[in-house]
């Protein structure tokens, strides 16, 4: 199958101002500005297939909204190639964007003066959609996203959360195929956040839409997305089925037991004894090396156990993983 997004290499440096400390350095910046460059994204490819939903994700300045913005054209990336259903979007950004929908949590596309209707009908007249298109769609979105209560509500006025949704609906209108979403559930609440996953969920499942999202919400990542693609300082750090990254990065798992009575013979040769409170005691071990059933028999012929537990590495413990770096 074609690919509906392929990235080649691409490279997008900034040009910044550098700064030199105390008064002086701060007149001569002013008079002779020293510039100097900075690689917001260092040589990034990916290419992502119809249907998918990857999670876009990496430590704060890793090059996530960088990407997004090139993929949509906003910026155009200092070298590399890069197609969205086989368009370039540097070379022909009016019609990459007639395929693409576009969610930025931090900021809004609609119109802060209109009703979040006349917003809509604004947008339609904007993007030229078909009206029969667009009525349907708007039928659908409103429904999905339970828009009547506040169609009519000036957008001003609308709480974050509402917003949200009238943004979802707004890149939803012109029906993409392909869906960017940057942090769209950003402060939001429980209940809204769950909203905007199942929104996405839907529009995937109803529409086959693609979705590329930016989160630093990992129940996000959890609940929607089969891939993750995970960048640090510009560059691919990761890129994996969610299961399969957990495995690779989180080859250890822990195993916690409550005593009985306090015991000194508490060692193992195939796991780690990481911690120690009153009667508790974690201990941390490679699943390759020795399995959970195994270890707990070991333990429990020769210790007094109460109760244990074993904790398995979340997707959590395996980004924190990627966010560390390589390990000495
Ligand atoms: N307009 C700009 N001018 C100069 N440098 C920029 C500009 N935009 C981004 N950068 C730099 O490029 C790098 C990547 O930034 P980017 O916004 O893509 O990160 P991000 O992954 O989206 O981070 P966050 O999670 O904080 O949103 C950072 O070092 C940032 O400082
Ligand atoms: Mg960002």
């Amino acid at each position: 199958m074609a690919a509906v997004i392929e990235v080649k290499d691409i490279v997008k440096e900034y040009v910044v101002a550098k700064k030199e400390s105390g008064l002086r350095g701060a007149l001569k910046g002013l008079l002779f500005p020293d510039k100097k460059v900075v690689r917001g994204v260092d040589g990034i490819s990916f290419s992502i297939q119809p249907g998918e939903i990857v999670g876009y994700i990496g430590p704060n300045g890793a090059g996530k909204s960088t990407t997004i913005k090139m993929l949509t054209g906003i910026l155009h990336p200092t070298s590399g190639s890069i197609r969205v259903c086989g368009i370039s979007p540097q070379a022909d950004r009016k019609a990459v964007v007639r395929k693409l929908g576009v969610v930025f949590g931090q900021r809004t596309q609609l119109y802060w003066d209109l009703r979040l209707g006349e917003s809509f009908e604004l947008l339609r007249r904007i993007y030229q959609i078909d009206v029969s298109v667009y009525e349907e769609n708007l039928n659908e979105l409103s429904r999905v996203l339970r828009l009547e209560e506040f169609i009519d509500t000036p957008v001003r006025q609308l709480s974050l959360g509402q917003r949200m949704r009238g943004d979802l609906a707004a890149a939803m209108l012109h029906s993409p195929s392909v869906l960017f979403l940057d942090e769209p559930t950003i402060g939001l609440d429980a209940e809204a956040k769950h909203a905007i996953r199942s929104f996405i969920k839907e529009m995937n499942r109803l529409r086959g839409v693609t979705v590329i999202l930016t989160t630093h919400d990992l129940d996000d990542v959890e609940q929607l997305c089969d891939r993750l693609v995970i960048v640090n300082h510009g560059k691919v750090v990761e890129d994996g089925p969610i299961d399969a990254l957990i495995g690779k990065l989180t080859p250890r798992r822990m195993l916690v037991i409550d005593l009985q009575e306090p015991r000194d013979d508490l060692t193992h040769p195939a796991a780690e004894i990481v911690k120690q409170e009153g009667l508790k005691v974690w201990y941390q071990f490679e699943k390759s090396r020795i399995s959970a059933a195994e270890l707990i028999a070991d333990l429990s012929r020769k210790l007094p156990i109460q109760d244990l537990s074993v904790k398995e590495p979340d997707i959590e413990d395996a980004i924190r993983e990627v966010y560390k770096g390589p390990s000495a």
